[in-house]
């Protein structure tokens, strides 16, 4: 009897043990996942974000230690974070381990927080829109690689659209991180539209799109954005995969969804919000565009693509204003908040760590 009621207080302990053991482990994990958000301080009156887009998990990525060495407050990754390219999603998380086991990466990562959204290839799938099949698990792998805390909301809807307000002493900053790729309609293949424009020397792979049923970000995405810009802030960066700022060039743009880009705008009007303007990736070169739109500010689309790729010409672009730098190279946004005005600086560095344009604004010149 009393081997009995020792064996049935040993087996109490043990479970009691494994179960105290879980419990540590849960709020652990909780703790790890919940904690990465708080690593984002902007401190004192300047706040500098860097920004980059396209990098392959194939390269040695040194950028990563250049963008480290300028010391940001955030590094914020635009899309073709990695190039997967498959529908295995084992292949997808082996090709996001690949990017996290480099030295250059994990330099940074330790030095610097990092916020993230997608474009195609590391969504899935060059071009890839609403369509491919492994978008849910493609958001996990997503998700966890880049530690999205476990409570967070970006894990409660479809897609990865997300936003923060930061404060900074009595000022806001609103980071806005689209999605361009979860709900995109189809795109039209290029039909011969601008054939007789000779700046367009290439072969063109989109047409536009004239119809207002075609969806770049979506119904629900759209009714977020728009509580979103309802917000108060005095600025406001919207991330996206995609350029919005620039002329149509025949490859992937907002410029393909005219009515979507011009519902966008008609919404930063309708909204009344001040201080936005576009920071953006995907086309393998750095520039600056500012789109003018009667009854708006001017709407500055800063893009920075090619933290690794390259690509051998620009495309023609007549809102572009600086740029465009072939070679490797990230954004920097420098917001000087002392003044009752802020100043926006914009940068380009390359590679060799070498200034490759700024350009300056104040915040008066993107407000109402
Ligand atoms: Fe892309």
């Amino acid at each position: 009897m009393q081997v009995v009621k020792f064996l049935k207080l040993h087996l109490k302990l043990n479970s009691l043990r494994k179960l105290s053991f879980t419990f540590f482990l849960i709020i652990s994990l909780l703790l790890f996942f919940s904690c990465k958000k708080d690593l984002v301080i902007f401190d004192d009156n300047t706040t500098r974000i860097a920004f980059g887009s396209c990098g392959s998990q194939n390269n040695d990525l040194p950028i990563f230690n250049v963008i480290t060495d300028h010391n940001p407050d955030l590094f914020i990754f635009l899309g073709d974070n990695i190039y997967g390219d498959t529908e295995d999603m084992n292949v997808l998380r082996s090709k996001y381990n690949q990017l996290g086991s480099k030295a250059s990466y994990k330099n940074m990562k330790k030095n610097v927080p990092i916020i993230a959204t997608w474009d195609d290839h590391d969504y899935g799938w060059n071009d890839a829109g609403k369509y491919y099949k492994f978008k849910e698990e493609s958001k996990e792998i997503f998700l966890d690689f880049f530690e999205e805390p476990l409570n967070s909301e970006r894990r409660n809807h479809l897609g990865i659209y997300h936003s923060e307000i930061y404060s900074i002493n009595n000022k806001k900053l609103q980071i806005i991180l689209l999605d361009n790729r979860t709900f995109r309609s189809n795109l039209k293949s290029y039909n011969g539209e601008v054939d007789d424009d000779n700046r367009y020397n290439y072969s063109l792979d989109y047409g536009i799109i004239n119809n207002p049923d075609s969806t770049l970000l979506g119904e629900q995405q759209w009714i977020w954005l728009e509580k979103e810009l309802q917000k108060t802030s005095d600025i406001r960066l919207i991330c996206s995969g995609t350029q919005f700022g620039i002329e149509y060039n025949g490859y992937e743009a907002w410029a393909n969804f005219p009515y979507e880009q011009q519902k966008l705008l008609n919404l930063i009007k309708s909204t009344n919000a001040n201080g936005v303007m576009f920071l953006t990736g995907d086309v393998h070169y750095a520039e600056l565009s500012k789109l003018n739109e009667e009854n708006l500010y001017p709407i500055y689309d800063f893009t920075s693509s090619g933290l690794s790729s390259t690509w051998d010409f620009s495309t023609p672009n007549s809102n572009r204003i600086k740029g465009p730098i072939m070679e490797n190279q990230f954004g920097l946004l420098t917001i000087n908040w002392e003044e009752n005005n802020p100043e926006i600086i914009m940068e380009v560095w390359d590679v060799n760590n070498t200034l490759r344009f700024k350009h300056s604004i104040l915040l008066s010149e993107i407000s109402f």
